[in-house]
């Protein structure tokens, strides 16, 4: 019998998780401070990470987290991220925010970023993590992407 850990759908790993944009998340334009919102997106993604694999996953990298639109103090900001990829023992999470209007139920893209997260022993040494199973073609290509952006993150660091 194989020792392969069981594959995981996409789904298994979604999170939508909500945040009020307080007087204290705010700069001096009255605009969420970008740090503040960068860890409310490290850690909706690394729920998504550690759900797919079922143990504590540390953030490797951050990178192409833009700021598309300002969050104001008052606006209900919607976070959701999901698994893009899994490797050997990385894999790549996709989070974006938007602030909701909750009188109308409008929502507009305010942050997205790709996180990658590697799954860790307790000693901090990487770990082999399930494979992601693929249910459509979005879920494919996103495999493709991120298969890419993989090889030329690791030829940066
Ligand atoms: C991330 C970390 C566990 C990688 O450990 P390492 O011994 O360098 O591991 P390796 O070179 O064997 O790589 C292990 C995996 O991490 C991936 N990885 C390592 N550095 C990476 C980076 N900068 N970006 C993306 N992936 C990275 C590798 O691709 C590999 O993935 P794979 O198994 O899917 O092929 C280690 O660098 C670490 O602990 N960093 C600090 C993490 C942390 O504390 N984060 C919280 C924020 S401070």
């Amino acid at each position: 019998m194989s020792n392969a850990p069981p594959a995981r759908s996409v789904d298994h790993s979604r999170v939508e998780k909500t945040e009020i944009v307080l007087p204290q998340h705010a700069n001096a334009l009255g605009t969420a401070f970008g740090g503040t919102v960068m860890s409310w997106v490290d850690v909706c993604a690394a729920v998504t990470a550690q759900r797919h694999c079922g143990r504590i996953a540390v953030t490797a990298s951050i990178d192409a987290l833009h700021f598309r639109a300002p969050l104001r103090v008052g606006d209900v900001a919607v976070l959701r991220s999901r698994m893009n990829a899994a490797f050997g023992s990385s894999m790549e999470v996709e989070c974006i925010v938007e602030r909701e209007d909750t009188a109308t139920g409008e929502r507009v893209l305010c942050v997205d970023a790709l996180l990658t997260f590697v799954n860790v022993d307790d000693q901090g040494k990487p770990l082999g993590i399930p494979p992601l199973e693929v249910g459509d073609d979005d879920d494919r290509q996103r495999a493709d992407a991120a298969r890419e952006r993989r090889a030329r993150r690791l030829a940066e660091r």
